[in-house]
C-alpha cells in the first residue's frame, strides 16, 4: 500500500482512522500468517536501525524479531557506543545513517530529537518512545483491545494513574478510533492540556467523548479496559518516593474494579510495578491481557515496518 511508504511513525496523530484500521488490520493478518508457520519476507534485505538512549526488552526484542521474520536485519545502536552520544549531532546523524539504512526506530528522552531526526532523514523514522508519546504500544494495544472484545468504536478505556507518555498516546489512539477515553491523576500528573486538546478535536469526528478528572472511581465507572502504568517513568527515578506518596489513591486493584464492566480487561504496556500502580491478584488475574498485549508488539510493528519500508 503506498499511501505509507516512506512515511515516518513519530505520533498517531500523523494517522487518519482508516490509516490506523489499515495498520491492525495487517497486524492481525501477518499474526496469522506467523501462527500458521508461514514465511514471508516482503523485506527482504533491508536494514533498520534501532538507536536507544533508555533501556527497552519488548520494544527492543520485537522490532529486531519483526524486522528478521520479514527478511531484514535490524541493528542495535545504544547511545553510548554510536557517536551521538558524544555530541555528534542529530541531523549528521540522520543524514549519515540514511545513506546506509531503510528505517530507524529511536527511543529516547525529547520527542523534538525525533522530529528533528525525521526531518533529516531520507529514511523512515519510527517513534519507539519518547517522553511524550509511545505510538508503537498503542498499535498493539489497540490489536490487542480488538482481537479480545471484537471491535474499538464504543468501548470506554479509563488510564489511571500518570498522564504520560502512555497515556497520551491511548488518548489519541482512543479518539481516533471512536472510543471513550478516561483518565484519573492527581491534579499534577494530568496529561498537558495542549494534548488533551487534540484528542477532544479528533473526538469531535469520530464521536468519542475525553474525560478527565481527579478521580480513579469515576474514571473506571462502566470501563471496558482498565489500562495503568508506571507512576515514575524512565528519566523519573529520582522522584520514585516522592511519586509513591503522591500516587497512593491511584492503585489499580479489586476495590476501584468493582466499578468497571464485570468484563473488564486490564491492560499494561510493561514493565509493572506490583503493588505500586496494580495490585499483583489483578495483574496476575483472569482479566489480564497484557502478555498478549506484550506479544502483539511484535505483530504491529511488522505490519508497520511492512507498510512503511517494503518496496
Ligand atoms: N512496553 C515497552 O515499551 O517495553 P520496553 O521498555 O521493554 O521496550
Ligand atoms: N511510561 C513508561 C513506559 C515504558 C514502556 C516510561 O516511559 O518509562
Amino acid at each position: 500500500n503506498n499511501k505509507f511508504k516512506g512515511r515516518d511513525f513519530l505520533t498517531l496523530l500523523d494517522y487518519s482512522t482508516e490509516e490506523i484500521s489499515y495498520l491492525l488490520q495487517l497486524a492481525k493478518e501477518l499474526k496469522a500468517k506467523q501462527k500458521a508457520g508461514k514465511t514471508y519476507q516482503p523485506l527482504l534485505g533491508k536494514v533498520l536501525g534501532m538507536i536507544f538512549e533508555k533501556s527497552s526488552t519488548r520494544t527492543r526484542v520485537s522490532f529486531e524479531t519483526g524486522i528478521y521474520q520479514l527478511g531484514g536485519t535490524g541493528l542495535f545502536l545504544s547511545t553510548n557506543d554510536i557517536q551521538l552520544g558524544r555530541g555528534e549531532t542529530i541531523s549528521d546523524t540522520a543524514k549519515v545513517l540514511s545513506g546506509y539504512l531503510d528505517g530507524i526506530m529511536i527511543r529516547t528522552y525529547h520527542q523534538s530529537d525525533i522530529e528533528e531526526l525525521a526531518s533529516h532523514a531520507t529514511i523512515p523514522i519510527i517513534n519507539g518512545l519518547s517522553d511524550d508519546f509511545h505510538p508503537c504500544q498503542v498499535l498493539a494495544d489497540l490489536q490487542t483491545i480488538e482481537e479480545v472484545k471484537g471491535t474499538l468504536a464504543g468501548l470506554k478505556l479509563a488510564f489511571v494513574g500518570d498522564g504520560n507518555n502512555m497515556a497520551n498516546s491511548l488518548m489519541i489512539g482512543a479518539a481516533k478510533m471512536g472510543m471513550n477515553f478516561s483518565i484519573a491523576s492527581p491534579k499534577q500528573y494530568l496529561p498537558q492540556a495542549s494534548i488533551v486538546e487534540k484528542a477532544k478535536q479528533i473526538a469531535q469526528d469520530t464521536g468519542s467523548i475525553i474525560e478527565v478528572t481527579t478521580d480513579p472511581i469515576a474514571a473506571v465507572k462502566s470501563a471496558d479496559v482498565i489500562y495503568t502504568d508506571v507512576w515514575a517513568s524512565m528519566g523519573q527515578e529520582e522522584e520514585q518516593a516522592k511519586r509513591l506518596k503522591e500516587f497512593a489513591s491511584y492503585q489499580v486493584n479489586q476495590q476501584l474494579l468493582d466499578h468497571a464492566k464485570s468484563d473488564y480487561i486490564f491492560m499494561h504496556c510493561l514493565p509493572a510495578h506490583r503493588g505500586e500502580e496494580v495490585a499483583a491478584d489483578i495483574i496476575d488475574g483472569v482479566h489480564s491481557v497484557v502478555f498478549q498485549e506484550a506479544e502483539n508488539r511484535l505483530h504491529a510493528q511488522k505490519a508497520l515496518m511492512v507498510a512503511l519500508m517494503a518496496d
